[in-house]
Order: C-alpha cells, then sequence, then structure tokens
C-alpha cells in the first residue's frame, strides 16, 4: 500500500518523530501521509506584570483542502524555548477560521471582532452565541499535557472550496492571552485576573465594572499591569505562540467531524412557543467561586459544582472531548439526563519546576476518547454539563469549557486487506529504525 513510505533520505531524527505520530492509524488502506509543522504568531513584547491580549489575523496555516488530525500550542521564548507558566503564564490561545473577500485589505490587530461586509466569521458548530462560538482550537495553561489528536478516522475538514463564499478565501486568525508574573505579588492572583491586583475598575472599553465583579478578563485586557513586588526590576522579552498542526490532505477515507463548544455559564432557558424552542443562549464565558466558611484543616465541603442542562440541537457520534478549567479545578463532566456519564475530565497540576509541570499550575487535562459508536448524541436530547472546583479560597474567571467533535457516520470495519497492510507497514517501519 505504501501509505507510510517515509523517504529514506529523511534523517532520522525526522523518522523517529514521523514513525511516533499516528501514520500507521491515519490511513485506513489509503496512501494518504500525516503531515506536520509547526509555526510561530508575530512576536508579543512582555515586561514584568504586563498583560498582552492580542489578535493575530492572516496567520500562517496548512493550504489546501486538508483533514486536520492534531493542533497544539504552546508559548515560546526568542531562542525558541519553552516558557515556564510560572514566568508567562498563558491564559488562552484561540484559534479561529475567516473568510475575506479576496482583494480585502488586512485586517488591523486591533479588531476583536469581524464586523465587515470583507470579511465572515468562519464559526465552529457550538450552541453559544457569535463570539464564544468563533473558536476552532483552544486551550490555556493545560495545552502541554492534554491530548488533543483526532482519533482515525476523523478528521477536522478545512479549506474545502466547496464551502467557500463566492469571492472569499478562507483565513485564520490567532487569540493569544497572556500574563506576564515575573515578579508579581501574586503569580494565582494575577493568573486569575483579580482587579484589586491590576488596579482596574473599569472594562477595556471604560465601563465601569459592578462591585461585586472581582475578576476575570475585564480586568486584565491588552496593557493592564499587575502589581509587583515593592522594588522589583525586570527586562521586558519577546515571546512566541508556536503552534503545531498535523494534517493529511483529504479524501474519502476521513470522516469529518464538526466542533461544537458548550459553556458551564450558558444563561439559556428552555423554552418553548408555538413556533419552536427557544435557542438564545448567553454564554458569559467567565464565573466566579465564593469561597466556603469550613475552618479547620479539613475544609470538608469546600466545593463548588456548577451544572447546566442543555438541549442539542444536533445528533451524531461523539468522538472526542475535551475540557477546559482554570487552577482550582478539580474535575468536569458532560452527563446525559438519566445521569449516566458520558465523558469527564480530571485536571493534572504540575508539582515541580520544569516547563510542563510547573507547581500549582494545570499543566495538563485528560482526554475523553469513548469507543467509536457508544456515544451517539440525538438532536432534542438533554445533556447536563458539570464544572467542579474546590472553594476553600476565592477563585475569579475560573471557566467550564467543552469542546466536542462529532461525527455523522461511523467508520466502516476495517477489511482483512487493510489489517494485513497495516501490519507489514509496522514490520517495515520497525525494520527501518
Ligand atoms: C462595525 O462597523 C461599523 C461600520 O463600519 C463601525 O462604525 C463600527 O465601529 C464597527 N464596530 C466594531 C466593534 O468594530
Ligand atoms: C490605582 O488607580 C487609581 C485611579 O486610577 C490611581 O489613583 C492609583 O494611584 C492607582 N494605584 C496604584 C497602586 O497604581
Ligand atoms: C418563539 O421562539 C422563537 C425562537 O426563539 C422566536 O424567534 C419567536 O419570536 C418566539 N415567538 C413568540 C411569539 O414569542
Ligand atoms: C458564610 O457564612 C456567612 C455567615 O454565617 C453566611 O452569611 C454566608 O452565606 C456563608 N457563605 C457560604 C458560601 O456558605
Ligand atoms: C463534582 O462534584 C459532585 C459533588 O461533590 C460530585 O458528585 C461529582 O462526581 C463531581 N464530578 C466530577 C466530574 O468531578
Ligand atoms: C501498527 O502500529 C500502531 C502504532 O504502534 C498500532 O496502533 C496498530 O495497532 C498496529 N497495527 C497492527 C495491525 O498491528
Amino acid at each position: 500500500m505504501g501509505s507510510c513510505n517515509i523517504p529514506l533520505w529523511l534523517p532520522l531524527v525526522l523518522i523517529l518523530v514521523t514513525i511516533n505520530s499516528p501514520c500507521t492509524q491515519a490511513v485506513w488502506g489509503n496512501a494518504n501521509k500525516m503531515k506536520t509543522a509547526d509555526f510561530l504568531t508575530p512576536k508579543i513584547v512582555l515586561g514584568p506584570g504586563s498583560v498582552a491580549n492580542r489578535y493575530f489575523y492572516n496567520v500562517d496555516f496548512p493550504k489546501g483542502h486538508i483533514a486536520v488530525k492534531d493542533f497544539n500550542a504552546e508559548l515560546v521564548d526568542e531562542q525558541g524555548n519553552p516558557v515556564p507558566l510560572y514566568e508567562t503564564y498563558l491564559h488562552h490561545w484561540a484559534v479561529m477560521k475567516y473568510y475575506a473577500r479576496i482583494g480585502a485589505g488586512e485586517i488591523s490587530e486591533l479588531v476583536d471582532n469581524l464586523n465587515s461586509s470583507d470579511y465572515i466569521s468562519g464559526r465552529n458548530d457550538g450552541i453559544c452565541q457569535d463570539d464564544v462560538n468563533d473558536d476552532f482550537f483552544g486551550a490555556g495553561s493545560e495545552t502541554r499535557k492534554t491530548e488533543r489528536r483526532v482519533p482515525d478516522p476523523y478528521g477536522i475538514e478545512l479549506g474545502n472550496p466547496a464551502d467557500l463564499p463566492s469571492g472569499f478565501e478562507e483565513k485564520w486568525q490567532i487569540n493569544v492571552h497572556a500574563i506576564d508574573t515575573r515578579g508579581v505579588v501574586d503569580k494565582l492572583g494575577c493568573a486569575e485576573c483579580r482587579c484589586d491586583l491590576y488596579n482596574v475598575t473599569k472594562d477595556k472599553l471604560g465601563r465601569p465594572l459592578s462591585a461585586d465583579y472581582n475578576g476575570g478578563l475585564s480586568c486584565c485586557y491588552e496593557g493592564t499591569q499587575c502589581r509587583l513586588k515593592q522594588g522589583f526590576q525586570g527586562i521586558k522579552r519577546n515571546v512566541y505562540l508556536k503552534y503545531t498542526v498535523k494534517w493529511v490532505d483529504m479524501d474519502t477515507s476521513i470522516l469529518p467531524v464538526r466542533v461544537y463548544l458548550f459553556d458551564i455559564t450558558d444563561q439559556w432557558k428552555r423554552t418553548s412557543n408555538s413556533t419552536g424552542i427557544n435557542s438564545e443562549h448567553d454564554c458569559k464565558v467567565e464565573y466566579e467561586i465564593e469561597p466556603c466558611n469550613a475552618t479547620g484543616w479539613a475544609h470538608e465541603g469546600c466545593f463548588d459544582t456548577k451544572r447546566v442542562s442543555l438541549d442539542m440541537t444536533f445528533s451524531g457520534y461523539m468522538v472526542s472531548g475535551f475540557g477546559h478549567q482554570h487552577a482550582g479545578a478539580t474535575g468536569s463532566a458532560i452527563y446525559r439526563e438519566d445521569g449516566r456519564v458520558m465523558c469527564s475530565w480530571k485536571p493534572i497540576y504540575g508539582q515541580g519546576q520544569e516547563v510542563g509541570n510547573e507547581a500549582g499550575y494545570i499543566v495538563g487535562i485528560s482526554s475523553c476518547y469513548p469507543e467509536p459508536g457508544t456515544m451517539k448524541i440525538s438532536k432534542g436530547e438533554t445533556l447536563v454539563l458539570e464544572s467542579n472546583y474546590s472553594s476553600i479560597r476565592r477563585h475569579t474567571g475560573v471557566m467550564g469549557m467543552f469542546s466536542i467533535y462529532v461525527a455523522d457516520e461511523l467508520p466502516k470495519p476495517m477489511s482483512a486487506v487493510d489489517i494485513v497492510a497495516q501490519n507489514q507497514e509496522n514490520a517495515s517501519l520497525l525494520t527501518m529504525v
């Protein structure tokens, strides 16, 4: 079949990388090679305590009619070295597709909301209102140890010429929100965007924040500054979001998945009238955890559980799911209405100093890959989202987001010929190494 015929002239290090990639799994008896590319955003300049919330338009992205198999990202410095979370906290990165009219000018980086007839936002299929639904890929501090691969034989189909509005081309935007916490008085407080630490009382548009708003995105926008320890001196430095995309060329062996985003703060209420079910959603993105009152070492009952029930607007098979929570989280889940767990996620907390294992930060979140075909979602079915946090202390600006990949079709059983072919591939790869 030769579906994984790695050219022999490649340096050994690259061969090893390729073998590690799900090359043999990406294809079901089909000649389609996994490609991998690393890209960098433009530079982000950060000084101690400063915040960047940048929107980069027309960023590099694989071209053509493709199926994305994996997408991950991390912050690196000028030398390409990964930056630890306790120096620069990666609040989030988010990748959005948009369509630009051919010949339209570049979009200014200051625009965070496409709003002209020259641009169309290429939303995901989620049910939140537009600005939450724009993102295709995204994560926060958990990015380094979170698996986000799309399992075979699925892929996220992009660049299909048939989907392009006439006269438009597909482009990509990346939003990076990073907080430099070198020398700050309270690293977690700055990462949680506590308004008092930023001395912020108005949002970025100058509107006063309500007195019970203690922290969140409205207090750590671009240009705000978190409080530094007295006398702390530190230099400015450049960081970049390095994002790694794995993809294959789209072909009939790949079953497309849709990306749905759900939010625990969705204010949706089930209301129906003669014309149907109301589908107005208001996703607040962030919420706050009130500290519990318990004293003593046990902190019994110091947990916060938030739930929301949502009616599904689509049918399909859940292929994988990813959760996003902030420090203090103890887990999240999606249940069926009768209480059966569909997927649950556990945060992985770092325990050391090294990059990817920074103590006190969420450095990864477990992923959910149900057995193919076992997680059918039916249109109109109610699912329950759940997000748990510790409430030993107050947490501001926390999140409970869920991104799930849904397919219309189940994979066809592999034929005996394909299995033999795969065995041969595995054998020949081993011989080569
Ligand atoms: C949207 O477009 C209108 C008309 O071009 C402009 O006046 C307005 O400032 C834009 N709003 C945003 C948020 O960019
Ligand atoms: C906080 O902001 C107020 C009003 O904007 C200003 O008067 C005060 O000096 C600021 N405090 C600090 C510590 O920066
Ligand atoms: C019924 O719900 C639909 C969907 O949200 C809405 O567009 C319509 O205005 C509602 N009609 C009435 C009479 O409330
Ligand atoms: C904490 O205790 C106070 C006073 O007893 C009470 O008013 C408040 O509701 C309690 N808060 C929580 C989160 O239990
Ligand atoms: C969340 O907390 C509730 C109440 O303590 C518990 O029943 C549930 O199992 C927890 N869920 C997850 C996903 O940790
Ligand atoms: C080939 O190797 C891959 C990756 O190690 C493995 O998942 C797959 O099951 C193997 N295929 C066969 C047919 O043994």
